[in-house]
């Protein structure tokens, strides 16, 4: 592991957030954070400036993974490096859209908190788990729901045109590492207590460090609670991405649409 420092959130461990252009400023506390309605300028500038600053800590986490695990398997290395190209490639895109709408970079306050926690994960399943598995996928759910939003609420085709961009890079990114969960898994079972390991970290992680149900942050968002901030869920994508029927339906079911999935899933998500 690199030597980037480490704190505290009562007793479990998480990495420091990792340097920014001084032109950012760092938040770790969700209420820092300014979620203006979407469908003001302000509110689409912050969604971009956001989400290029997600990217900007995909590749930092995808970088790292490929720095602390020297002997992973060449294939699974391969994969990081390129995930480390297309989510360059994913800054500058909405960089480029951020700048055409009239914003800077630096304009809103950052978070880097899925690297705070993935990084601190001393192994490379249990990253891929937490990284690719579960917030690139939650990304894609978000993204998804971005698009409609963004073509058929604002009317701005531009942007609709780059974030599908970005979800088709995506679904790879969450397809290789459901692959490699597998194929590490089938070599060594003690892949799956690793990964069982990072997911309950994560949850645990997650429920300290996500605001809480009415919280304001600093541009007046209120938090609705985690299970109404949950999007919809894109089955299609999570497909693609090699999600398993059985992980689909248990994902709707978290996601609370438990009453909408029939009995037999693998028929209806045919
Ligand atoms: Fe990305
Ligand atoms: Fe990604």
């Amino acid at each position: 592991m690199s030597n980037i420092g480490w704190f505290t959130l009562g007793d479990l461990k998480l990495r420091e957030e990792p340097q920014r252009d001084s032109c950012f400023r760092v938040v770790r506390d969700d209420t820092e954070m300014e979620e203006h309605p979407k469908n003001t300028d302000i509110g689409r500038r912050e969604m971009l400036h956001r989400h290029m600053s997600n990217e900007i800590t995909s590749l930092d986490i995808a970088a790292q993974c490929l720095v602390d695990f020297p002997e992973a398997p060449w294939g699974l290395r391969m994969e990081l490096a390129r995930q480390c190209w297309d989510e360059t490639r994913h800054v500058l895109v909405l960089w480029r859209r951020l700048r055409e709408l009239g914003g800077t970079k630096g304009e809103f306050p950052i978070s880097t908190f899925e690297w705070c926690i993935t990084s601190a994960i001393n192994d490379i399943a249990g990253r891929l788990a937490t990284q690719n598995r579960t917030f690139e996928a939650g990304a894609m759910d978000i993204v998804a729901q971005l698009i409609r939003i963004v073509r058929n609420d604002l009317h701005d085709e531009e942007t609709a045109f780059v974030l599908e961009g970005i979800l088709a890079d995506e679904v790879q990114h969450v397809r290789f590492a459901n692959r490699w969960i597998r194929r590490l898994a089938a070599e060594d079972k003690r892949v799956l207590m690793r990964v069982a390991g990072a997911v309950r970290f994560l949850s645990v992680v997650n429920s300290r460090m996500q605001a809480k149900a009415g919280a304001v942050d600093a541009a007046g968002h209120v938090f609705e609670s985690p299970e109404e901030r949950i999007p919809s869920v894109n089955i299609e994508d999570r497909k693609l991405a090699e999600f398993s029927d059985d992980e689909i339906r248990e994902i709707l079911i978290q996601a609370g649409f438990r009453t909408l999935i029939p009995e037999n899933t693998a028929e209806t998500l045919r």
